[in-house]
């Protein structure tokens, strides 16, 4: 019996990749004020500004590639789904090394860098390496009314139905190289032990909501999580 796995994973899976986290000491909101650079606010007063700091990012993306953990949680999806499970992952990453890894039953929450929005048609498109304030909209050709599509401080994350609903039934939950600081995300685990799931904490350090767990496993994602993935695989 297989069961229903939701999987929740932060900057933390991205980190050996080469991508930063946030909120340890050399992390990016250590670095740079979030305030100022990930807001609505902070796009209305200051879009070209906004515009660098994602287009930095999205820089730094094109040359990082997926890992072993990647992998392995894409290797899961495969095997529990062929094994009658239900599965769903859901990241607050805005990289795509999930799906470069091979996973397809995502959820980016909190958008996608290599994605563009625009204000004015609503189109969500390709976004190119250099956004800026005069890149014109390639579907109703207005200059100005592109944005990342990222989900800013103050902004609702996306498709949270579909994650409340998996998380209410889930059987098994496990939260991957995130803080559990920033919410909704950091409630997941209290609503899934709530289902009565079993709850599984992946990081190389404790964080908040470790208490919350049933088990926790600590180290680097790339080790940690394929041996996580091999025992749950030979458990069920
Ligand atoms: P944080 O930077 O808050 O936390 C990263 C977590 O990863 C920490 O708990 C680290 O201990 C852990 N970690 C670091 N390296 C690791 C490794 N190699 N293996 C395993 N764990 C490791 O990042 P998030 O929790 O993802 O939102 O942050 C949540 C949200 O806050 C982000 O999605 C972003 C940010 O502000 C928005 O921008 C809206």
């Amino acid at each position: 019996m297989t069961g229903s796995l939701v999987i929740l994973t932060g900057a933390g899976i991205s980190a050996e990749s080469g991508l930063g986290t946030f909120r340890d000491p050399d992390g990016l909101w250590a670095k740079f004020d979030w305030q100022a650079l990930a807001t609505p606010e902070a796009f209305a007063a200051q879009p070209g500004r906004v515009h660098e700091f994602y287009n930095a990012r999205r820089g730094n993306l094109a040359a990082a590639r997926p890992h072993a953990a990647h992998e392995a949680l894409a290797r899961l999806e495969r095997d529990w789904l062929a094994r009658g499970g239900d599965f769903l992952l859901v990241t607050q990453n805005v990289d795509d090394l999930h799906e470069q890894a091979g996973s397809q039953r995502l959820i980016h929450m909190h958008g996608e860098l290599k994605k563009m929005r625009c204000l004015g048609c609503h189109s969500v498109m390709e976004a190119p390496l250099g956004l800026g304030t005069d890149t014109a909209c390639p579907r109703c050709s207005q200059p100005g009314f592109l944005r990342p599509n990222v989900v800013w401080f103050g902004e609702i994350p996306l498709e949270m139905d579909v994650i409340f609903q998996a998380l209410e039934t889930c059987t098994h939950f496990a939260a991957i190289g995130t803080s559990g600081t920033v919410y909704p995300a950091a409630g997941f685990s209290q609503v899934a032990g709530q289902a009565g799931a079993r709850l599984t904490e992946i990081n190389l350090a404790e964080t908040e909501t470790s208490p919350q767990f049933h088990e926790r496993v600590s180290g680097p994602a790339s080790e940690a999580v394929p041996r996580w993935v091999e025992r749950i695989l030979a458990q069920t």
